[in-house]
């Protein structure tokens, strides 16, 4: 599978903009065709432009489909995703037909954990709507008894996904002096739980959580798992917050729970069919939305694109790249 034409002569199509160091980089090791307009490509033409290259340096912006790698034509060997998941490809599909992926692990821990906490406690504490308060010159309506948010410090969270992201949300999470829970396929190891108790079942550990953090990846076990029987199981006005992938909540589900009172409110960064989400989040008041941007600060998003391009130069060397998924 590894690749030994060298580099310099690999041709790599990039299809978005990325940051300028690391494009000079990537210009500079490859014979590559950015997108200096960051125009959005459809899968279609990302494969009619895949036949004159060696690799694709895609993202998870890029709306794929289930029949785009088997499309793909005989000259692409690698696709490196500059995204740590890797949901938007079938690794199955890839591997039959003997295309390396890679991933971009590591380099966004930090940046989605922050963001995480940030939907934390934008949700509890009403950031959304105090912010429209401010901007709509109704700051005159406070009282003493509302509008009122909900306690962060010491309270109870359950982390789902106890990988690199969800142990840097728990890391944050004991500043405020949360009890903390969490559920993974299987326990981590004793220095990575932070001081977090392990549920081998999602449903022991939700009736723990006044506060449920999604950090999984998006997997068939895990597609839908925030559902009306899960949302059941969390205490009467939880707070359900997601950086990891839409798909993982039922919205039908999580709305009504946020309509009906059942859930106080949630933070949300990703959604199912993103960029175009379910119009009921954005007449909900108890909602704090953000438009994926767990990875989005120049380092990270830097990071990232560097250790697409590390990954294209180890497979073009001939070596087994770093992040290599297949
Ligand atoms: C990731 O890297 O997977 C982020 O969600 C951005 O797509």
């Amino acid at each position: 599978m590894m690749a030994a034409a060298g580099p310099e002569r690999a041709r790599i199509l990039v299809t978005r903009k990325m940051m300028p160091d690391a494009e000079r980089r990537i210009a500079a090791s490859f014979r590559a065709s950015l997108n200096p307009d960051d125009r959005p490509m459809s899968p279609a033409e990302i494969l009619a432009r895949a036949a004159e290259h060696d690799g694709i340096l895609l993202t998870s912006f890029d709306k794929l489909g289930p029949d785009f790698i088997p499309a793909l034509p005989p000259s692409i060997r690698i696709i490196a995703t500059h995204s740590v998941g890797y949901d938007h490809l079938s690794i199955p599909q890839a591997r039959e037909k003997g295309i390396a992926v890679t991933n971009t692990p590591g380099v966004l821990t930090d940046a989605t954990a922050d963001i995480a906490l940030l939907l934390i406690l934008g949700a509890a504490r009403g950031a959304s709507w105090g912010d429209r308060m401010v901007r709509e010159n109704r700051w005159g309506d406070t009282t003493l008894v509302s509008p009122l948010g909900h306690d962060v410090s010491g309270r109870r969270l359950g982390i789902l996904g106890m990988g690199r992201i969800g142990q840097a949300v728990a890391k944050r999470a004991r500043a405020f002096g949360m009890a903390l829970h969490y559920h993974s396929r299987r326990p981590v190891a004793a220095g990575d739980e932070h001081g977090a108790r392990y549920h081998a079942r999602f449903e022991d550990m939700l009736p723990h959580c006044d506060f449920l953090s999604i950090n999984c990846a998006s997997t068939p076990e895990t597609r839908g798992i925030v559902n009306a029987a899960s949302i059941a199981l969390l205490p009467d006005g939880a707070i359900v917050v997601n950086t990891a992938r839409g798909d993982i909540v039922d919205d039908d589900a999580l709305i009504g729970a946020l309509a009906s009172g059942k859930l106080a409110a949630a933070g949300l960064d990703v959604f199912r069919g993103e960029p175009r989400i379910d119009p009921r989040y954005r007449a909900l008041d108890n909602v704090f939305l953000l438009p994926h941007i767990g990875s989005a600060t120049p380092g990270t998003r830097s990071a990232m694109a560097h250790k697409c391009i590390d990954n294209l130069e180890q497979f073009f060397r001939g070596e087994r790249p770093a992040d290599l998924l297949t």
